[in-house]
């Protein structure tokens, strides 16, 4: 019988029609939210036609296709990415840095050209990682993507399909409509740049830092680990966007010229840049740049530099290339902004996560449109490295990025070095506190918990979502409880009072008491919470789980060598120094106490792991009477042994079944001991060396 509910009560006819109406309703969507940026539905709106499609695919499995919106995640993709050669090389852009280089660029162009027309259209330079999509004819008479490259070496790129197939501003399918539209035969190869916009990369950054991560360098570093990972719902999670500028078929480009291209590319339902003009000249070419060097602040992602392309196809022919680079395009590329000053101190400042950054005080100079009197120093490391000196002349460098940098030390006769060596403080200038710089760092750290300038972040992390969840113990509340000194380190909260809060602006008993109910119930979160809530550099969520199941308790774990600890797989050294040190500084481990009077359990269930059969190897073959093949497996694995394909010398056990075939030959010709399982189950059963 089959269950009726909502969706298979539709008939398979209206079923398929209400599907085709949705999928074509959620792409037009998708289209003007994440290509056009004109969304003209709410995001709730947008999900509950996504919900409905969903709905009938499920009761309906026959009417799934593989380019249906639902479809952006789907499978995982296999170790590594397969390698594939490009339809033809993906070339690079040579460079131009100056007016004169261009010029020397557009007079080359001409004498070659021969008195073919010569026209240019400027794009914008987009700072991300070159992208090709493949699209193939559907049955429909459109196309659908059937594959998305890196540009890899230039001649062979990595298959990143599935996770392009999440970006949501590369059309899964194009309708036959677009395709007629735009021109476009019905395969055809799509060449762009993947950027990961700068909200985006700020997002991922912090939840990176959140979780003890590294931070990515800059967008284009994050578009292109994401781009790279091996989870696709990960990439979906990350807002990417592919700009597209080429199109090609069969390995050619389309002979339409540049500028018709990017309008057959908008035509096809591909973002293309807005930012785009057609010039004659270099001084036209000049003032394309300097508008874009205003705008560059405001985009929203990154770029650096303009692109001029020769725009007719012919022209393109005749110029040609060379071995790396097109010769009717070249890349103008923004230079960062420099000045050079006097710095007249240093500054060190200590940051929410413990690490203390180096700031050059300056003579106020102008550079790259503002007046600037502080950068930004490499770290530590450099500062020593360079000997740097109070009253050194430095280039500062004021880049597309707000904030502007020591770019190095200036040295001769109008600048002479300064008096003295800089002397690099050992010590958390907001605590006092010594300061660690671990080996292969560049930077010092304050590991104190109780330092003032930790503990806003501190707090703030402690009561975070993903931590402790406690909801009403944000940024503002933080810093009003360390304001007033209700609050001195996370265990304070536990010590917080309704008459306290009420004393504070802004706070009413319910408010009051709302906070203090979520801190009582925070007290049950748990050991992984706990352990991850005192921000041990390393220690992210999954981190955190592993060790509080392998170990059971706080105290086993302050407690644990580094050796005990790296027994834990997601642990290695790097991070088992960083808990041993942690733990070895009296201040935390008077704070964990503190915790454990106030109440905040720290404990949890202990992973069973038995290890009655570790070092041992088993070869499964034939059927067993009772076991199948996978609950063997994974009863050796829960033992601590391990399952192999085939049987080597290093075997130690064959357990055979009926129907044992070669495996059970091999066996015997090398002399490794055969069981039943009977005999498995009885070494299984066997009591625990030492135990
Ligand atoms: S055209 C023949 N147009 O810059 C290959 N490239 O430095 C020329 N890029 O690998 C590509 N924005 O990844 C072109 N509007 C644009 C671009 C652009 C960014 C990248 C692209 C290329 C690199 C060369």
């Amino acid at each position: 019988m089959v269950e009726r509910n909502e969706d298979s009560s539709l008939s398979a006819k209206q079923a398929a029609k209400r599907a085709e109406e949705l999928r074509a309703e959620l792409r037009r969507h998708e289209h003007l939210y994440y290509v056009m940026d004109a969304p003209v539905i709410s995001d709730a709106e947008y999900d509950k036609l996504m919900n409905e499609l969903k709905h009938i695919e499920a009761a309906h499995a026959e009417l799934m296709t593989p380019d249906s919106p639902t479809q952006r995640v789907g499978g995982k993709p296999a170790e590594g990415f397969a390698k594939v050669r490009h339809s033809r090389p993906m070339l690079s852009l040579d460079n131009a840095y100056t007016e004169e280089e261009l010029r020397d660029w557009d007079r080359r162009v001409h004498e070659l050209a021969g008195g073919l027309p010569v026209e240019y259209t400027c794009e914008l330079k987009l700072d991300g990682l070159s992208l090709a999509l493949h699209y193939e004819g559907a049955p429909d008479g459109g196309a659908h993507l059937v594959r998305g490259l890196t540009r890899g070496d230039g001649q062979v790129g990595e298959d990143v399909t599935l996770n392009v197939r999440t970006i949501r501003s590369v059309p899964l399918s194009i309708s036959p409509e677009r395709l007629k539209k735009a021109g476009t035969p019905q395969d055809f190869e799509v060449r762009g740049e993947t950027v990961m916009p700068e909200k985006a990369f700020e997002e991922m950054n912090k939840e990176r830092e959140a979780a003890g991560e590294t931070p990515a360098v800059n967008p284009r570093n994050a578009a292109a680990g994401t781009l790279r990972t091996k989870d696709p719902t990960m990439v979906a999670k990350r807002r990417l966007d592919v700009y597209g500028y080429f199109l090609l078929s069969g390995g050619e480009y389309l002979p339409i010229g540049q500028e018709a291209t990017l309008d057959a590319l908008t035509a096809l339902g591909f973002r293309v840049n807005p930012h785009r003009g057609k010039v004659h000249t270099v001084e036209q070419m000049m003032t394309f740049i300097a508008r874009a060097g205003e705008q560059r602040a405001t985009l929203g992602y990154d770029i650096d530099g303009v692109v001029m392309k020769v725009d007719a196809q012919a022209t393109q022919q005749r110029l040609g290339y060379t071995g790396r680079a097109p010769r009717w395009a070249i890349a103008y590329k923004f230079s960062a902004e420099q000045a050079i000053t006097q710095m007249v101190d240093i500054m060190i400042t200590t940051g929410r996560t413990g690490k203390l950054t180096p700031t050059a005080v300056l003579q106020p100079v102008f550079v790259g449109g503002a007046t600037i009197s502080r950068a930004t120093l490499h770290n530590a490391d450099w500062i020593e490295r360079m000997g740097l000196r109070i009253g050194d002349w430095v280039k500062v460098e004021r880049g597309g990025d707000v904030i502007p940098k020591v770019a190095e030390i200036v040295e001769d006769a109008e600048h002479p070095r300064g008096e003295h060596k800089y002397v690099y403080p050992t010590h958390c200038l907001v605590c006092g506190q010594a300061a660690v710089r671990e080996e292969g760092e560049a930077d010092y750290r304050c590991v104190n918990l109780d330092c003032p300038a930790l503990l806003q972040g501190a707090l703030e992390h402690w009561g975070s979502r993903g931590v402790m969840n406690i909801e009403g113990l944000g940024e503002a509340s933080a810093a009003q409880l360390l304001e007033k000194e209700l609050v001195r380190s996370v265990a304070d909260l536990y010590r917080l009072t309704e008459e306290q809060l009420v004393s504070l602006d802004r706070w009413g008993k319910k408010s009051a008491q709302g906070l203090l109910g979520q801190i009582e119930r925070s007290k049950h979160a748990g050991l992984a919470r706990v352990l991850m809530g005192l921000g041990i550099r390393f220690v992210g969520e999954r981190t955190a789980e592993e060790i509080a199941q392998e170990f059971g308790s706080m105290d086993a774990i302050v407690n644990a060598s580094a050796e005990e600890l790296e027994r834990v797989e997601e642990v290695g050294p790097r991070i088992s120094e960083a808990i041993t040190d942690f733990f070895a500084r009296p201040a935390n481990r008077e704070l964990i106490e503190q915790l454990k009077t106030l109440g905040v359990g720290m404990t949890a269930e202990k992973k069973q792991r038995s290890t009655q059969l570790a070092g041992l190897t088993f070869v499964l073959t034939g059927t067993l009477p009772n076991l199948s093949r996978e609950d063997a497996k994974a009863k050796i694995e829960a033992a601590g042994g391990k399952v192999s394909g085939s049987v080597s010398k290093k075997t130690n056990y064959v357990v055979a079944g009926e129907d044992a075939g070669s495996k059970l030959e091999k066996a015997e010709q090398l002399k490794v001991p055969v069981i039943d399982e009977a005999g498995l189950l009885n070494l299984l059963a066997s009591e625990e060396p030492g135990s």
